[in-house]
């Protein structure tokens, strides 16, 4: 029994070690949750594809709007005044004309749920390149 212990003790420290290390390994890299999927180039990409496809032919090919729809660059489709919640609705269920003049918007169809959030990164990522008009 004595002989034993002492054979094993000396491997102990170096496990304690490996295991804490591969904790924080974890921890690092995938223990601390996510708000938001950082969007990945080829999802921009994709998303780009889609708008262009979707929702350019009233929104503009820039976002800069034409005459059958609004611009996204509008201060109105800031984050915080219309959310991606706000996107996904308008998507999913169209939108009543309430904030312009050009109508009302009908649900854009033949997008999942993983075209859409590539949809709104789109966006988002245009509003940041491109700023908002005021
Ligand atoms: C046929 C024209 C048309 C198409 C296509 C279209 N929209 Fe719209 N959209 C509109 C109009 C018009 C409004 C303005 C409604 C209003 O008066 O607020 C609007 C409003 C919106 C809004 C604001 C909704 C709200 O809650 O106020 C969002 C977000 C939006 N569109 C996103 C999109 C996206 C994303 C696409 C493509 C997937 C798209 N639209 C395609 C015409 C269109």
């Amino acid at each position: 029994m004595k002989r034993l212990l002492h054979a094993v003790s000396p491997v102990q420290p170096i496990a304690a070690v490996v295991t804490v290390a591969l904790i924080v390994f974890a921890a690092a890299c995938g223990g601390a949750p996510e708000a938001q999927e950082p969007a990945s180039p080829a999802g921009l990409a994709v998303g780009a594809d889609l708008y262009q496809s979707n929702c350019a032919s009233c929104h503009g090919a820039d976002l800069q709007g034409t005459d059958k729809g609004p611009s996204h660059l509008s201060i109105v489709y800031e984050p915080n005044h219309h959310g991606d919640d706000a996107f996904r609705s308008a998507i999913l269920h169209g939108a009543r004309q309430h904030h312009w003049n050009f109508g009302d918007m009908a649900a854009v169809t033949g997008l999942d749920n993983d075209e859409i959030d590539d949809v709104i990164a789109y966006v988002r990522s245009e509003q940041e390149r491109q700023g908002f008009d005021q």
